[in-house]
Formats: C-alpha cells, sequence, structure tokens
C-alpha cells in the first residue's frame, strides 16, 4: 500500500496551487460578488490541460489518471469552487461518458474541442420534476426520419448558458420507463433551443446554473450516444465518475477553509498572544485537519479504485457524502475561527462556507449517495 504522491502527482498538484492562487484568486472575491462567470479563467483552464485531464491525448486530453484529477480538483476548489464546478463538469459528467460510450465520429467532433478547452460541455439530466428522481424524465425526442424532436424543459443545469456542447437526456419511449431515455449531443444555437433564467444562488455564485428550453429542436440520428433506451445508464455510470470529482471539490473547499483559519490563527492575537495558542482554537484545528484526512483518504481510494478499473460506484458515493459534510463542517469552524472576521468577504472564509452547501446537493443529494451505499453493501 502507498500513501505516498507520484512525482507527476506532485506536478498536477504544483501546477493546480500555482494556478488557484495566481489566477484565481485575485478575482475570486468580485466575480462571487457580481455572479460573473471566470470566462478567461476557464480558457486557461484550458490551455493548461484541466479540461479534458483524463482523456486520452489522441482526443486531445492530458492522458492522466482520475487521482491526478482529484489532486486538480482539491487544489483549484481550495480557492474557487466556481471554476472547479465548470471544470468537473466538462472532464467527468462530459467528456469521460464520451470517450466510453460515443462513436469514433463523435468524439472527433465533440470529444477533441471539450477535452483541449476549445469548447465547454453540459450535462443535462434534471428537470423541474425530475432530479433525485432522475427517471421521471418529461423531455422527449420523437423520431420523425432522419431527425428526432425533441421538446422539453431542463433546469439546474451548470455551464447552461456558456456551454457550446450538451448532453441532453430524453424520453424516446414512455412506455419503457428508465429504458426508455436516451442521451444526446445537442449544439448552442440550434433552432428551438434556448437556455432560461440564471439562478442566483447561495454559492457557487461564477457558475453558471440555467434552464434550458426545447421546442421542436432537430437532432439528427447520429447524435444519439448509444443505442435507444441507453441514456439513464449512461448518466448511472458518468455520475459515479461525477461524484468523485465532487467529493475532490467538496476536500479542497474544507482544505481551502483550513488553510485559512490556520494561517489566520496564528496571526491574530487575544489575550498577549496568537489565537492557535489557545486551546479551545487547537481543538478546532485537530478536529478540522483529523476530518480532512479522512476525507481524503476516501476520496483518493475512489479515484485509485478506479483507475484500477474496480467497481467504485459505492465508494464514490462514501467519498462524496462524507466530504461533503467535512466541507459543511470545517467551514463553519473557519468562519467561527476568524470571528468577526470570518463574516465578511475579504477574508474568503463565508464564501467557502456558502460554496459547501451544494456539495450535498448536485450529482445527487447526500440522501441519494446513501441510497447508492446502501444498494452497494447489500449487493
Ligand atoms: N451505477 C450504475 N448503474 C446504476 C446505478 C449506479 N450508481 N444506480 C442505478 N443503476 C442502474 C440499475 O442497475 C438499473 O439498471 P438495469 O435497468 O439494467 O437493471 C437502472 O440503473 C435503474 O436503477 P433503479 O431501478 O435502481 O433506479 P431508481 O429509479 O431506483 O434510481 C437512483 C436510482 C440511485 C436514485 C438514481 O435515480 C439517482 O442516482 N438519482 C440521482 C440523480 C442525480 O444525481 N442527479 C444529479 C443531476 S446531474 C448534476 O447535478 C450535474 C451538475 O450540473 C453539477
Amino acid at each position: 500500500m502507498h500513501f505516498e504522491l507520484t512525482e507527476e502527482h506532485r506536478a498536477v498538484q504544483e501546477a493546480a496551487r500555482d494556478f488557484a492562487k495566481n489566477e484565481l484568486l485575485p478575482g475570486v472575491i468580485q466575480r462571487d460578488i457580481e455572479s460573473r462567470f471566470p470566462v478567461e479563467e476557464i480558457k486557461k483552464m484550458g490551455e493548461l490541460g484541466f479540461m479534458g485531464m483524463m482523456i486520452e491525448p489522441k482526443y486531445n486530453g492530458g492522458g492522466m489518471d482520475t487521482v491526478s484529477y482529484v489532486i486538480a480538483m482539491e487544489e483549484l476548489s481550495k480557492i474557487d469552487a466556481s471554476a472547479s464546478v465548470v471544470m468537473s463538469v466538462n472532464n467527468s459528467l462530459v467528456c469521460w461518458g464520451i470517450e466510453r460510450y460515443a462513436s469514433e465520429a463523435q468524439k472527433e467532433k465533440y470529444l477533441k474541442p471539450l477535452a483541449s478547452g476549445q469548447k465547454l460541455g453540459a450535462f443535462a439530466l434534471s428537470e423541474p420534476e425530475a432530479g433525485s428522481d432522475a427517471t421521471s424524465q418529461k423531455t422527449e425526442a420523437k423520431l420523425e426520419g432522419d431527425y428526432y424532436v425533441l421538446n422539453g424543459t431542463k433546469n439546474w443545469i451548470t455551464n447552461g448558458s456558456q456551454a457550446d456542447i450538451y448532453l441532453i437526456f430524453a424520453q424516446t419511449d414512455h412506455s419503457k420507463g428508465h429504458k426508455g431515455i436516451s442521451v444526446f449531443f445537442v449544439e448552442k444555437g440550434w433552432e428551438g433551443f434556448t437556455s432560461g433564467h440564471k439562478e442566483d444562488k447561495l454559492g457557487i455564485r461564477a457558475s453558471d446554473t440555467t434552464s434550458l428550453m426545447f421546442t421542436d429542436v432537430k437532432v439528427p440520428i447520429e447524435n444519439r450516444i448509444g443505442e435507444e433506451g441507453f441514456g439513464f445508464i449512461y448518466a448511472m455510470e458518468t455520475l459515479n465518475g461525477g461524484r468523485i470529482g465532487i467529493a475532490a471539490q467538496a476536500l479542497g473547499i474544507a482544505a481551502g477553509a483550513y488553510e485559512f483559519a490556520l494561517a489566520y490563527s496564528k496571526e491574530r492575537k487575544t489575550f498577549g498572544k496568537p489565537i492557535s495558542q489557545h486551546q479551545s482554537i487547537q481543538f478546532k484545528l485537530a478536529d478540522m485537519a483529523t476530518s480532512i484526512e479522512a476525507a481524503r483518504l476516501l476520496v483518493y481510494k475512489a479515484a485509485w479504485l478506479k483507475d484500477q478499473g474496480e467497481d467504485y460506484s459505492h465508494a464514490s458515493a462514501m467519498a462524496k457524502l462524507y466530504a461533503s459534510q467535512v466541507a459543511m463542517d470545517v467551514s463553519i469552524e473557519a468562519v467561527q475561527i476568524h470571528g468577526g472576521y470570518g463574516y465578511v468577504r475579504e477574508y474568503h472564509v463565508e464564501r467557502l462556507m456558502r460554496d459547501a452547501k451544494i456539495t450535498q446537493i448536485y450529482e445527487g443529494t447526500s440522501e441519494i449517495q446513501k441510497i447508492v451505499i446502501s444498494r452497494g453493501i447489500l449487493r
């Protein structure tokens, strides 16, 4: 058993850490205030290879393992969880499934620009009445000759108005339940396809979350991925990996909040000494560091299992369930250690506390993770 990072992993960590400090940190507060998407920053992340890390180089990806990906996600999320969710969706929910299940022609057309970061992807499964209950899709795609005609609405879509290429899940046969759901590539700008209202969110405010509307959108038959009816399994398999990315994001939020609090505790003095010298603060720091380390082990283990080709579905759910709780607990404590300063934007921890909450909601709520875990245990 090896707990050490390889040289390649350390290089990824350093590159991500530098990028977070030099490129993300300077504007992160203002982007949060203005709910402004990090357009330039995401472009640079593409140039540095962060947008298709696990994809083979022949499709313009980085050819790296999942452990490298979670290391990068952790470092970037310490500073900017809005930028890191854009990266996570593009890597895990968009590129990974395309490489695994799409045809060569589809990979040539769609994966190459997505993995290089020239284009941005979105994954549209959720609907107004189909979030956790993902089988209850109402969006439908009706085959008419060489085209499907797509009608419906998607909700809570990350990169909703910013993406170029969308993976859309839709019913192709209502009578078959989840076996009647299919998945399609849809491009921005197609007639009848619009993105709607941008959500005004508690956290990850600089990321873009919108609804999507489809009115008689013509989708060529060759834009379906796999067979008709394969969409639900495609979504479930993709979300298993996506949850590792969000677990790494949660880990990063916790680790970032902890690092800010640790540094502050050494500078801030009360009763004649740095607050880090008070046992009440030391106990907090000890609990925070311990839970972060435990979360990191779960996240890295899930990534490692995926890299070994082992079943990682319930390991990824465990990692997300635990790391997202740690993100909440640690970020709240980080605000507490900062006292009044923790309650203002300048000190970063209030933002991380707001960002933490979504990790318990998206890509499956904590309750969904418990369903996945218990099914894995009882199987
Ligand atoms: N991995 C692989 N396959 C799975 C699976 C998993 N984790 N969970 C279910 N399946 C398969 C089952 O084996 C079954 O396959 P067969 O038809 O071959 O037997 C099929 O899926 C249907 O399974 P169930 O009958 O168990 O389905 P269910 O209706 O009970 O739902 C669920 C299972 C786990 C609750 C699932 O609906 C689920 O994961 N819901 C949450 C959806 C979700 O995470 N949405 C997030 C949206 S994406 C997002 O947030 C992205 C973003 O923008 C950040």
